[in-house]
């Protein structure tokens, strides 16, 4: 017998991840459409998304938030270009993200003294190896692994290299020690459900010092640069942006900012992202032919939760079909450089009602297909 319920809403991609409840097209009628982003109207917009980000997040207050182009990976990349090379690196390495950052240092900036610390899907590199006389580059969030780091607790307050963190899948919705973190990235289509294009990037005073102080040996593209004549430009913090961003983009993430306001903040969004883990907690704990990537509850992601069924992979594309096929869950196949599996975003955006509607649907179709 199929369910009786389907989810509300059947989107459950790890990127980009489900709207805000609620969302509707109306939130972004105030884009200043066909105005310049450089107007004191544009600017004012792109000031209040940086602003609301500190507020929200409770950054410290000497962190600096800019938008940056290219999503994510723009964020992470100009970083690392800009920053990287006057001390060692030791990147840490467990899913297809991470792994494409240590190519980028090995391959691309052929920095020499590079350690590379790797560990297969669904665990994590031995910490305790890190040296933080290094700068030190990792993500927060495996989105591809469902694998996190527990907690800050392994990064020392008084480090001399930087941390550079990719905290795409996991800011808004974990614990992040922000003071434990010189820079941050992260794009608008992860956890708040906004659109992809732009990145954000968050520095700290010492990342701020290392750009002042150091020029990389290397060419950088305009789109990289983020100091003249050895001063940060200070307005791309405050709104003045490299290049031209998306005025409607930037309109959806505020709506997704203000509904993540309106339920209460930071702890709201976090506490809805574990409630909706928990329900998939509650479904694998009861079935013995599922359970998680990730080897241990301490290091499970609440975002991107990655699964492993006991089906052959070609009856596990058909139950990816069939899930799609009945609309009641898009885009839930385990990621393409992952170990064949199931992959639900459990982000804020999701809901918990919608998971245990798809958990049922999941039993019928294992046993459709089975
Ligand atoms: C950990 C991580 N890093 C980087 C990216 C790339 O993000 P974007 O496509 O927003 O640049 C993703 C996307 O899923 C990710 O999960």
């Amino acid at each position: 017998m199929k369910p009786a319920i389907k989810p509300k809403n059947p989107n459950f991609s790890s990127g980009p991840c489900a709207k805000h409840p609620g969302f509707s097209l109306d939130e972004l009628k105030d884009t200043p459409f066909g105005r310049s982003h450089r107007s004191s109207l544009g600017k004012a917009k792109l000031q209040e998304s940086i602003e609301k980000t500190k507020k929200i997040l409770c950054l410290p207050q000497d962190y600096l938030v800019g938008i940056v182009p290219a999503s994510d990976t723009g964020a992470f990349e100009m970083a690392m270009w800009s920053l990287l090379g006057p001390r060692g690196v030791d990147v840490l390495v467990w899913e297809s993200f991470s792994k494409g950052w240590a190519t980028d240092i090995e391959k691309q900036l052929k920095l020499p003294n590079t350690r590379v610390f790797t560990a297969d899907y669904g665990k994590l590199p031995d910490l305790s190896q890190v040296d933080f006389s290094h700068d030190v580059v990792f993500v927060w969030n495996g989105t591809t692994s469902g694998v996190k780091v527990p907690n800050g607790d392994w990064i020392p307050d008084d480090r001399e290299g930087l941390t550079l963190c990719d905290a795409t899948s996991a800011v808004f919705a974990m614990d992040v020690p922000y003071h434990k973190l010189d820079v941050i990235t992260y794009s608008w289509q992860k956890v708040m459900g906004g659109e992809a294009a732009h990145g954000m990037l968050i520095l700290s005073p010492r990342a701020v010092e290392r750009l002042e102080n150091y020029s990389p040996p290397w060419p950088l593209p305009k789109i990289f640069r983020m100091t003249k004549g050895g001063k940060l430009i200070e307005g791309i913090f405050k709104g003045s942006t490299i290049n031209t961003p998306s005025m409607l983009a930037n309109e959806d993430y505020l709506a997704a900012l203000k509904w993540g306001e309106s339920i209460g903040g930071l702890p709201a969004l976090i506490n809805r992202s574990e409630a909706n883990l928990a329900v998939i907690e509650d479904f694998v704990s009861k079935h013995n032919w599922i359970d998680f990537l990730a080897e241990s509850k301490e290091i499970r992601s609440n975002t991107s939760v990655c699964l492993i069924v006991d089906l052959p992979e070609d009856k596990l594309k058909t139950l990816v079909k069939m899930l799609a096929d009945e609309k009641v869950a898009y885009d839930c196949a385990s990621y393409r450089d992952a170990p064949p599996g199931l992959r639900f975003w459990c982000g804020a955006t999701a809901e918990a009602s919608d998971l245990e509607a798809v958990m049922q649907w999941l039993e019928w179709g294992y046993n459709e297909v089975k």
